[in-house]
């Protein structure tokens, strides 16, 4: 079995995870809307993640919508005490399965609500508010009135930590002057890397940095390079990809998203992966 604690520990909140954990959007169906293909393969992915140690997955209940977090609870509830599930605010689904911001006091109240019930808990341990649409270009522009009304729903006791997902440096800042922002959720991986002087900023305030699309996303990662340091390593390019990640920064927490039982147990390997420093050259080049 992988040895997560290769990888190291961070603490987000109160809580400390490993740094390599899971990203659960992929148990949707396809285009991350309606039920999956085969159900009972997604409640095994769920489990078997568990059972290797992960301690910290990521959800929305914009994910089917519903159905992610549905399957979340068929699999794991009552969920493992040293289980971190940190889900997110922003968006619902229109009827044909598009993205609609959803920002106002009431949107933010009533997806905080499905979020509760459809996991089935009572406080939800973190919630990302999520701010812009296109995960390439953050927009400027001021997160206050979103963000407070988290702020109130935190106050009430729903939910324990907040974060901050598809955001500027600014948008960072002005949310750290109103809350105890515990992690920040941004896209980023090895040909992705505009947040690199926040993910350093964000070290030194020892808040997680949490990249998603560490794989790529929709379009996995390709390169030359990259498959040709995996094969000189005798590992497979996703795991190099996972192993740059961790290698960034100590405060980079992953959750790499699969449907697959044998994907993510290659995926939580890189835990053990130390890249040596040419591999680490090569891929600078990227
Ligand atoms: N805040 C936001 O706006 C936002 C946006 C997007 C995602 N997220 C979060 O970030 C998490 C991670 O992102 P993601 O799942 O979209 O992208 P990802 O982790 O970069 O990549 C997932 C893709 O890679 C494939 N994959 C995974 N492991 C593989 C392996 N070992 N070999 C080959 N292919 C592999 C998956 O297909 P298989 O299923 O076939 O393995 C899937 O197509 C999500 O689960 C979600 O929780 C957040």
């Amino acid at each position: 079995m992988t040895n997560l604690d290769k990888a190291g520990t961070f603490k987000m909140g109160h809580r400390t995870v490993h740094r390599l954990g899971y990203g659960a959007m992929q148990l949707a169906g396809p285009g991350v809307f309606g039920p999956p293909k085969d159900r009972e393969a997604a409640i095994a992915v769920l489990r078997d993640a568990v059972a290797s140690g992960v301690d910290h997955i990521d959800t929305s209940d914009a994910y089917g919508p519903h159905v992610t977090n549905q399957i979340l609870r068929a699999a794991l509830h009552p969920y493992p005490e040293k289980l971190v599930i940190v889900t997110k605010v922003g968006a619902t689904r229109g009827p044909e399965g598009s993205w609609e911001p959803a920002f106002s006091a009431e949107d933010i109240a009533s997806q905080v609500h499905d979020n509760l019930r459809n996991l089935g808990i009572d406080v939800l341990e973190i919630v990302n508010l999520r701010i812009t649409f296109d995960p390439l270009r953050p927009v400027e522009g001021s997160i206050e009135a979103p963000l407070a009304a988290l702020v109130k729903l935190q106050r009430e006791g729903k939910l324990r930590h907040i974060g901050l997902s598809n955001v500027t440096a600014k948008q960072v800042e002005e949310g750290r002057k109103m809350a105890d922002i515990v992690c920040v959720q941004n896209l980023y991986n090895l040909v992705h890397r505009n947040d690199d002087s926040l993910i350093d900023s964000l070290a030194a305030a020892r808040i997680a940095y949490v990249p998603f699309f560490p794989l790529g996303g929709f379009s996995p990662l390709q390169s030359t390079t990259l498959s040709e340091v995996a094969k000189s390593l005798d590992v497979t390019p996703m795991q190099v990809a996972i192993a740059w990640l961790l290698q960034r920064s100590p405060n980079i927490l992953l959750i790499p998203g699969t449907s697959s039982v044998p994907h993510l147990r290659e995926n939580l390997a890189a835990a053990e992966l130390e890249l040596p420093a040419d591999a680490l050259q090569a891929l600078a080049q990227l």
